[in-house]
């Protein structure tokens, strides 16, 4: 069984570890792949989402990707705080809407997130800080703008993303618990509610498959708001894994979370390999076990009633649009954590995914 230290100190370590002979990458730009047989979002009996940015949305090849095989789109960080947020107190919905826009002209499901997160910590909130009055009204306010400006168009919201601590057992620290105490997850649902009476109300977090502690902790901050009356109605597990994960262990938190009865969003999946190639030898094997670790959270999914499929989203489209290509955590560019390589063609991942859904 892998237990997954915190995802961006093994990321961040990973980096450091050279694993050219897993991954060589190709000498010359790889010519676009022809698109495979199959449509996933035609074959698929859940919705299947993927979460995108304006400049990649702006890219024809990408959008035709995208289009192809996904049904609903999630802003990978335009509708976050820091892309929204001025330091001056006021709002930029530019790039929001614009993904707001592709969703409703391509006939997209939009999930947004994430409404309130412990690592946005915008400066237009540093001057409040410890005013509980005058940060109560801001932090309503900014709620209600954003769930308000989305609402109707907005199937569902992260409303409270990563409250949990990493090792479970506690909640993070951020400015918002300092202000709030952890009644500010449950003000954040009521305010998302006010703004916006229809969305589905989503709790997000990650690394609960790893970390049984944390997924205590998860599920008793959960039955809290609950008891409280607040409108959670869906629950997000961002399930981001490593390729080597133990299959019955990938599905832990769905088959954990689905006692609640509400709608789980397998919100963030990539499948880091990167992470395994230093416990394992490259090459081919490690996209098998992507594959197999694809079929073993998509059969988890489907175990669940119709009812509480929202939708499974994946965190990228090809492998050089994930954020684990990125810096920090990029090193060596080396990650291949998503369905579709470099220049889009299908890997084992997306069959097995295909083969999943069909199953
Ligand atoms: O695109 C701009 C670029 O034009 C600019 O030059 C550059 C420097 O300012 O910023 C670029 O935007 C960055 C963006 O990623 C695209 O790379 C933002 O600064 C950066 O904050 C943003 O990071 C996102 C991060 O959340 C924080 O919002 C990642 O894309 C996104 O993948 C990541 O997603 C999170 C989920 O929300 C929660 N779960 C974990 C997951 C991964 O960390």
């Amino acid at each position: 069984m892998t237990s997954a230290p915190p995802r961006r100190q093994v990321l961040a370590g990973a980096a450091a570890l050279a694993l050219s002979a897993c991954h060589e990458r190709p000498a010359v730009a790889q010519a676009p792949a022809p698109a495979p047989a199959v449509r996933l979002r035609e074959i698929s009996p859940i919705p299947l989402g993927n979460c995108v940015m304006t400049d990649q949305i702006a890219d024809p090849a990408y959008a035709e990707l995208l289009l192809r095989h996904f049904s609903q789109i999630t802003p990978e960080w335009e509708m976050k705080m820091e892309a929204i947020l001025r330091d001056d107190g006021t709002y930029d919905f530019t790039a929001a809407d614009a993904i707001a826009a592709f969703a409703q002209s391509r006939a997209l499901r939009l999930h947004a997130t994430t409404l309130v997160w412990y690592s946005q910590d915008p400066k237009a909130f540093h001057p409040l800080d410890g005013d509980r009055s005058r940060m109560g009204s801001a932090y309503r306010n900014y709620i209600q703008a954003v769930a308000g400006r989305y609402r109707g168009r907005a199937a569902g919201w992260d409303v409270v993303n990563e409250p949990v601590s990493e090792e479970g057992g506690g909640y993070r620290d951020c400015i918002w618990r300092r202000n709030f105490g952890m009644d500010y997850v449950r003000m954040a649902f009521e305010h998302a509610r006010e703004a916006d009476p229809h969305a589905i109300l989503f709790l997000n977090d990650y690394n609960l498959e790893y970390k049984p502690a944390k997924l205590d902790s998860y599920q008793r901050l959960l039955e809290g708001l609950l008891k409280a009356g607040a409108p959670v109605t869906g629950l997000g597990t961002q399930t981001h894994l490593a390729a080597d994960i133990d299959p019955a262990q990938a599905g832990r938190a769905i088959r954990e979370l689905s006692r609640f009865g509400l709608p789980i969003h397998v919100s963030e999946v990539d499948i880091s390999i990167r992470q395994v190639a230093r416990r394992l030898p490259g090459g081919p094997a490690l996209l098998d076990l992507q594959a197999r670790t694809v079929e073993a959270v998509v059969a988890a999914y489907l175990d669940l009633p119709p009812a509480q499929r929202y939708a499974l989203t994946f965190w990228g489209l090809r492998d050089k649009d994930s954020w684990l290509r990125r810096p920090p955590y990029d090193g060596d560019g080396s990650d291949r954590p998503l369905l579709f390589d470099d220049s889009g063609a299908p890997k084992p991942a997306f069959t097995a995914l295909a083969k999943a859904l069909q199953a």
